[in-house]
């Protein structure tokens, strides 16, 4: 048998191309006892890959970007924790903060799971980094607290609001409180209401409407409100979910997604928990403590069990590997500055037909050759 290789898709410094070539493949002393050697067969776009490549990251290239992958498990130390998890050839899924670009990827055993039957990789490789980073942020104790999804789990009757549901965190973090009991009000665009309403969402209300700070406000005031997390992640959004809690009569804990770098506007008293690296445990430790809600628990259960939705859907863009990696990186840059019509570009040139009218959401995905 050939000699395995590895390549990655290289980035050299900021505003330029991703470039193909080889990368260094880790032998199995290099796993250790916590991570597992995985041949990727999928890779998911996330908004933080074009954003990293066009952001100065100093001292750190030539790097690998690249969180979210699928595929099958190709080496695991023998005797190690992650042996006892993970064998050769299972099916997984699973992410890491980048790195993720390359054929082959060292995954920690803890941030993955096993493909529920036969899903294919381009399902569950769309949900990783949402899911883990949700996960963090409502249920660690450091940040919402929240209380974990369970199969079955009973309501609470109080509500959380998800500011920017129709996101792709925020589709996960809809979906997650949900199954956790509490009763989900979210914000998105009118075209995506009955999209968040699919993933759980009781109530939404468009975050284009003027009066939207003080109808959601005296909606939550109805009951006990036991958080409001940010997953849209623009500053502005931010800024209009702290409103909320400063307008609300009770006081409301707000966790998000993405660091504020300006709390102008932030009414005084909200106090906002951000993520790392502007807080508390640095990545990956930042995701271990909530991995029963993801990888370690409720997620491959509710997954097997249809009682989790892959999304947003995943949009196959290429099948060409590695070498399809940058064309899905600048299509994912262009959704970001075009919104739906950004959207609609990329389906129309993934399976053409679509002219006019709404557009879901969906989570741009790189499949190998
Ligand atoms: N800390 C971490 O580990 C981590 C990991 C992943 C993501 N993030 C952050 O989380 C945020 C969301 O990421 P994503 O991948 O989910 O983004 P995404 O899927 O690209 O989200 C885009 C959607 O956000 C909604 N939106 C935009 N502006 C909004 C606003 N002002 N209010 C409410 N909704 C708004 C829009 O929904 P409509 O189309 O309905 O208007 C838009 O379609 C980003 O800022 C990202 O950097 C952080």
């Amino acid at each position: 048998m050939a000699a395995r290789t590895n390549r990655a898709v290289w980035q050299d410094g900021f505003g330029v191309p991703g470039v193909v070539r080889s990368s260094r493949l880790a032998t199995t002393d290099e796993l250790g006892d916590n991570k597992v050697l995985v041949k990727v067969h999928a890779w998911a776009i996330n908004p933080c890959d074009y954003m990293l490549q066009d952001r100065n990251m100093g001292p750190a290239y030539p790097m690998i970007l690249g969180c979210d992958v699928a595929g099958t498990v190709e080496a695991v130390a023998p005797g190690s924790t992650a042996a006892s998890q993970f064998r050769v050839g299972d099916r997984v899924f699973g992410f890491t903060a980048n790195n993720g670009f390359q054929d082959y990827v060292a995954l920690e055993a803890k941030l993955m799971a096993k493909i529920p039957g036969d899903m294919a990789y381009r399902e569950p490789v769309v949900v990783g980094l949402c899911i883990a980073t949700s996960a963090m942020l409502l249920f660690g104790k450091d940040y919402l607290h929240l209380d974990y999804p369970k199969l079955g789990a009973p309501k609470k009757g109080k509500s959380v609001l998800v500011w920017g549901g129709s996101s792709a965190v925020g589709s996960n973090a809809i979906q997650l409180v949900t199954a956790a009991g509490y009763d989900v009000i979210a914000t998105c665009s009118k075209t995506n209401f009955d999209y968040v309403k699919t993933l759980g969402a009781v109530q939404v209300f468009d975050y284009k409407d003027p009066d939207v700070t003080e109808k959601i406000a005296a909606e939550l005031d109805k009951g006990e409100c036991a958080g409001i997390f940010m997953a849209a992640g623009l500053k502005d959004g931010n800024v209009a979910a702290c409103k909320v809690a400063g307008a609300a009569k009770q006081t409301i804990k707000l966790a998000s997604s993405n660091f504020i770098d300006s709390l102008d506007g932030v009414p005084e008293g909200v106090d906002v928990k951000q993520p790392p690296p502007a807080n508390l445990k640095p990545f990956p430790d930042c995701w271990f403590e909530t991995t029963p809600a993801t990888f370690g628990g409720y997620l491959p259960e509710a997954l097997a069990k249809g009682a989790y939705k892959v999304a947003p859907p995943p949009l196959v863009v290429s099948k060409k590997g590695l070498e399809g990696i940058q064309e899905a990186v600048d299509m994912q840059r262009v959704i970001a500055e075009k919104g739906q019509d950004g959207i609609r570009e990329a389906v129309n040139r993934v399976k053409g037909g679509i002219k006019e009218g709404n557009v879901s959401p969906v989570k741009l995905v790189v499949e190998r050759a």
